[in-house]
């Protein structure tokens, strides 16, 4: 697809999106006035002010400049930060419904566990000084036909992966044209799962890997307390079967803390050698720096577009996940202009992306910056809704405000996913 045509879908999209933002915005604005006719005044002050509210005329103003802004795919849009925006409230949100899509984790559906607001659905990501192309399954899916995208991580990319699953299953009618290609069902903890749509011969893998290194036995003679070791300088065990894949997306962070490492013995190993004293930083530098390093000997990345998203945020609020945290009350994002957020496992990607790529010739890899922008939308977890019907109700103290609620956030991510894949496909057409 050329340019022009680009433009001319773009602009197309960008009137229609200025009509309906306009009427999604009259939406929640005469929402909140319902909700001071009915709640005490300070008290909704304070809740408005705690939700970034006193920027929340800025959806509006960005919807009515955003039609003067570039494309993300134009040339007027190169060097667009896309990380680096606002959330705005969208009526033709959400791309799918999760009653609509068979290949989601009960985990993941809480409307249909219960969840009773909506407007976590509603909100697209609107980078500041271009706008994102829409995403159209069908034009994804054509262009991944005979491909194979792999997504390796920890569960929270399995929460992106998901959503990928969904926003293209979307535009297939023929539901039983998309499955397992060894027949597992998409219930957790299996090492990978590769689902087939079978009409576009694309595979959409996924990879549980929550450190991206080998985790395994501790070697011999090693002190008492040390039960198993992360091998920093080996690539897990399934990368044999990442290769070869045509988008390769990475995450990890969540797993990367003492709780789930050291304190259950388990201690980082370079070579033959157990380092006691090592933190669980430079542990996660040494594993990001191993898997570059795979990547760059294994990968022909003339071939394989390679990405890297950041670590997604969590929201747990009065303690953490087995302390009592919560994030049930959170219905809104955080809107406030000046919000920035940043993580220490993010900076460490950063940084090792930097400094390899620098070092080694071909093409980049990718980062998908998103901890910012995840880091506003403390309304977007499961919550409470993680259980299915008939499985009791959650207790108020077993919160989950690490994953996200699908359709949600993850879709965003998938959203800029996209923008940077169309963006590689262009460029090596133009080549
Ligand atoms: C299907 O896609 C795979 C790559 O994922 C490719 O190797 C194979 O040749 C394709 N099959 C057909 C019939 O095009
Ligand atoms: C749907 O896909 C399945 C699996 O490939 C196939 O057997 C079936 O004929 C398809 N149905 C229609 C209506 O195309
Ligand atoms: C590890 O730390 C302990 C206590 O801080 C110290 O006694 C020991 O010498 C250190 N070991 C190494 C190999 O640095
Ligand atoms: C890498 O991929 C490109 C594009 O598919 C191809 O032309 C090239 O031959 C490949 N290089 C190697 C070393 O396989
Ligand atoms: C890059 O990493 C290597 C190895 O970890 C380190 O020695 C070097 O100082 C780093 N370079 C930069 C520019 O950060
Ligand atoms: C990524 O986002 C953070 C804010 O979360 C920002 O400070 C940083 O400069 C960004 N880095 C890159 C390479 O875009």
């Amino acid at each position: 697809m050329t340019h022009m045509n680009w433009q001319k879908r773009l602009d197309r999209w960008n009137h229609v999106d200025l009509c309906t933002g306009v009427v999604g915005f009259l939406l929640v604005a005469s929402l909140f006035v319902g909700s001071f006719l009915c709640s005490d005044y300070k008290a909704m002050t304070e809740r408005l002010k705690t939700a970034g509210m006193g920027a929340f005329r800025s959806p509006f103003s960005s919807l009515v400049w955003r039609n003067e802004l570039p494309g993300f795919l134009d040339e007027a849009g190169e060097g667009c930060d896309v990380f680096d925006g606002n959330w705005v409230w969208d009526e033709q949100y959400p791309l799918y419904e999760s009653r609509d899509c068979s290949l989601l984790d009960g985990g993941f559906r809480c409307s249909e566990n219960g969840r009773p607001d909506t407007f976590y659905t509603k909100w697209r990501w609107q980078p500041r000084s271009c706008n994102l192309p829409r995403f159209t399954a069908n034009e994804m899916l054509e262009r991944l036909r005979n491909k194979r995208v792999v997504f390796v991580g920890d569960s929270i990319g399995r929460n992106q992966w998901e959503s990928l699953l969904c926003m293209l299953a979307s535009a297939v009618s023929n539901k039983s044209s998309i499955y397992e290609v060894n027949g597992k069902p998409i219930t957790k903890h299996t090492g990978f799962l590769v689902f087939k749509f079978e009409d576009f011969n694309c595979t959409i893998e996924y990879y549980r890997a929550p450190f991206l290194v080998v985790q395994g036995r501790a070697p011999s003679g090693s002190p008492k307390e040390v039960r198993t070791t992360l091998k920093l300088d080996l690539v897990d065990w399934t990368s044999s079967k990442w290769e070869g894949a045509d988008l390769l997306v990475f995450n990890s962070g969540h797993w990367w803390n003492y709780e789930k490492t050291l304190r259950g013995g388990c201690y980082y190993q370079m070579g033959p050698s157990v380092e006691m004293n090592m933190s669980t930083e430079d542990a996660y530098r040494r594993s990001i720096e191993t898997v570059v390093d795979w990547i760059y000997t294994h990968v022909n990345t003339s071939k394989t577009q390679v990405y890297f998203r950041s670590e997604a945020p969590v929201h747990f609020s009065g303690g953490d996940w087995k302390t009592g945290g919560s994030c049930h009350l959170e219905t809104l994002p955080d809107l406030a202009p000046d919000f920035s957020q940043t993580s220490n496992h993010q900076m460490i990607l950063i940084d090792v992306l930097k400094n390899r790529s620098s070092a080694v010739r071909g093409k980049q890899l990718e980062l998908l910056n998103i901890t910012s922008l995840t880091g506003r939308r403390k309304d977007g977890h499961s919550s409470l809704y993680y259980l299915g019907h008939g499985n009791g109700q959650v207790p108020l103290h077993r919160q989950d405000c690490s994953h996200w609620c699908l359709p949600g956030v993850p879709d965003s991510w998938n959203q800029l996913l996209y923008a940077y894949f169309l963006k590689h496909e262009i460029q090596g057409q133009e080549n």
